[in-house]
């Protein structure tokens, strides 16, 4: 059986206090609520991670949003996956698509930060995801391929097997435009396809694959309905205890 997961990324969102408060509710909610066993993450930014490994326990898991692909050394600004490690983090979201866009974050780039957190015992988030202009044109399936190819396949059997994929459109993230839930099951067999193709049908087969692009309570269980999508990624959503607990919900 695969993982399922909920993971929210609060992106840069909440002061210091608002993401103790928001937190604070979604803990005690997951802990009341949830009765599967689908795993409850939020993703958020540097300053909160600490505080709220200790108060997540077991209940929710926590992840960082991006991390450096050394060690340490002189990166003034910068944050390695050692140091995320270090205060109780289980997750780090690698190649969001703000990352590639606002900051250049190439494939290789990335493919070094996937392994820098796998080399410190954490679960890369990978994702990947199409413009609306490769959307609309069809080179959608070679840029998915690409990137996974370029970001992922470089990796061993055995550290691929730890990683978590999430897909994400480009198209679809913070626009209200989610992909239907044909859509995204298209995409996601795919992803399994290719998987397939270059490690194993095992190994494909056991890889969680999430989705993200404005998934809300409304439209979670149909796409988590679909067989080869484990769960989401889950931006404006996971600013609202409520909405996200919901989400999570979806696998009671
Ligand atoms: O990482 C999360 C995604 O970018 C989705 O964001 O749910 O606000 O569309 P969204």
């Amino acid at each position: 059986m695969r993982k399922k997961i909920v993971a929210g990324n609060w992106k840069m969102n909440l002061d210091y206090a608002e993401g103790i408060s928001l937190f604070s509710e979604i803990v005690n909610m997951v802990r009341d609520e949830k009765k599967g066993d689908q795993t409850a993450i939020i993703c958020a930014p540097y300053i909160h991670l600490n505080s709220l490994a200790k108060l997540g326990g077991d209940v929710v898991k926590i992840g960082a949003q991006n991390c450096h692909q050394s060690d340490s050394g002189a990166y003034t600004g910068e944050i390695s996956a050692g140091m995320i490690k270090s205060v109780g983090c289980a997750y780090i979201i690698i190649g969001h698509s703000e990352r590639r866009q606002y900051f250049a974050e190439s494939d290789e780039l990335l493919a070094q930060k996937t392994l820098k957190v796998l080399e410190n015992g954490l679960t890369p988030i990978f994702c990947i995801g199409e413009t609306l202009e490769e959307r609309n044109n069809g080179s959608y399936f070679e840029v998915l391929k690409a990137q996974l190819e370029k970001g992922l396949f470089g990796l061993s059997t055995a550290d691929f097997s730890k990683i978590v994929i999430a897909y994400e459109p480009v198209w679809a993230i913070g626009t209200g435009l989610t992909a239907s839930s044909e859509q995204a099951q298209e995409v996601h067999a795919f992803i399994r396809k290719e998987i397939a193709a270059k490690y194993s049908d095992t190994i494909a087969e056991e890889t969680t694959i999430l989705y993200g692009g404005s998934c809300n309570p409304k439209n979670a269980a149909e796409l988590f309905a679909q067989k080869d999508i484990d769960g989401g990624l889950i931006g404006g959503a996971s600013l609202k205890s409520r909405d996200f607990v919901d989400i999570v919900k979806v696998f009671n």
